[in-house]
């Protein structure tokens, strides 16, 4: 397999990034993604892809509900946060201004284009990152969308790199 057209393609393609946020048992937990896609319209399902080195993907393992915020183009700030930091680190929501939704998700006032997903599976097909997927309960736009693609993150360190992969305690 070509490595160098594998990651040529990918990045051809663009795509709008997501920051997904969860809970569990009280804890909280988020990450910026860009594995994620809308997986059936009647009912309407969407789908999104945790890595497993991920704090987000050790609370979702226990986790019922997923909100799934598309950022905008000014919103830089909030990528870099949640695709930087490790909810390891207690900064990760410090300051954010944020309301509880079903399951006790953390909604991001400052991102009024959302989903919530309640999880139907979640599935590990061997790689390095799960596929949740879930039913859309609900699902709010207001003002304009102007996503914040990969092209406009593609500098950011990732707060945990997908070879990880490790389970910790
Ligand atoms: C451009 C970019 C794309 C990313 N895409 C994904 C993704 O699709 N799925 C994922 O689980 N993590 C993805 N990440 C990594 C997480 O956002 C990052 O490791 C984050 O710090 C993890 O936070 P957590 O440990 O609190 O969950 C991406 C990061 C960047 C910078």
């Amino acid at each position: 397999m070509s490595e160098a057209a594998f990651t040529a393609l990918t990045a051809a393609a663009d795509p709008a990034m997501v920051v997904v946020t969860t809970a569990a048992e009280g804890e909280q937990a988020g990450c910026l993604v860009g594995f994620h896609s809308q997986s059936s319209i009647s009912p309407a399902h969407y789908s999104v892809w945790l890595s497993k080195a991920n704090h987000t993907y050790r609370v979702g393992l226990r986790a019922t509900h997923f909100a799934i915020h598309f950022p905008t183009v000014e919103d830089l700030d909030l990528a870099e946060r949640f695709g930087t930091l490790s909810g390891d680190d207690p900064e990760k929501f410090s300051g954010l201004e944020t309301r509880a939704g079903e399951g006790g998700v953390p909604l991001l006032e400052s991102c009024p284009h959302r989903m919530l997903l309640e999880r139907i599976t979640m599935l590990d097909d061997g790689g390095d990152h799960v596929v949740v997927t879930g039913t859309v309960v609900s699902a709010h736009s207001s003002g304009s969308l102007v996503p914040l693609r990969l092209s406009h993150v593609a500098h950011l360190r990732a707060g945990h790199d997908s070879e990880e992969r490790a389970i910790r305690p």
